[in-house]
């Protein structure tokens, strides 16, 4: 089923995520639903809290990014109760965008390397190192179980520029070609 995505200025998306119970019966039926939601708007990634659940859960499919017969480099999985043990490496700028936010891209520096533990569905714990776009995408994603969006890492020149757009947002006017749920 495919779920509405809470766009910016729900509250929802400012909280910090909690822990989910892995024996709750309708986890997987929720974590299917949000293959389902995140596939149809055409994202490499997707959080709980962007469908409106404060639960520490993301979705990350970066192999749609890679080049063909590179697609071994991506990573492709549900990431339940992580938590980030380590940044290191470089700081890099990349351009990124939200599903949560319409439209609106922009330059975000982020840690080249992470070190990351978690579950799966069947309570399987993983601690596992990640560089590059697939670090990029499971630091957005896992600011999002922390309540934060990637505009809070825009320049401050950057932030004042895009005030507007986000207001517009949080008041419900942009188009997405997939269904938005806004505070108003
Ligand atoms: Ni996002």
């Amino acid at each position: 089923m495919i779920l509405p995505i809470y766009a910016y200025g729900q509250k929802v998306l400012k909280k910090k995520a909690k822990d989910v119970d892995l024996d709750d019966p309708g986890i997987k039926e929720f974590i299917a639903n949000m293959w389902e939601t995140m596939y149809n708007a055409q994202g490499v990634g997707l959080a709980a809290p962007q469908v409106g659940k404060s639960m520490r859960i993301f979705l990350v499919d970066t192999v749609q990014t890679m080049k063909k017969g590179e697609e071994s480099k991506g990573v492709k999985k549900a990431f339940i109760n992580p938590e980030i043990i380590e940044e290191w490496g470089e700081e890099w700028s990349y351009e990124e965008g939200c599903l949560s936010i319409p439209h609106l891209r922009g330059d975000v520096d982020r840690w080249s390397d992470i070190a990351i533990r978690y579950y799966d569905l069947d309570g399987n714990e993983y601690e596992e190192e990640y560089d590059g776009i697939n670090a990029r995408v499971i630091q957005h994603e896992y600011d999002h179980i922390e309540g934060k969006l990637f505009t809070e890492h825009l320049k401050p020149l950057k932030r004042q520029l895009i005030k507007r757009k986000l207001e517009a947002i949080r008041k419900g006017n942009v188009d997405a070609d997939y269904r938005l749920k806004f505070v108003v």
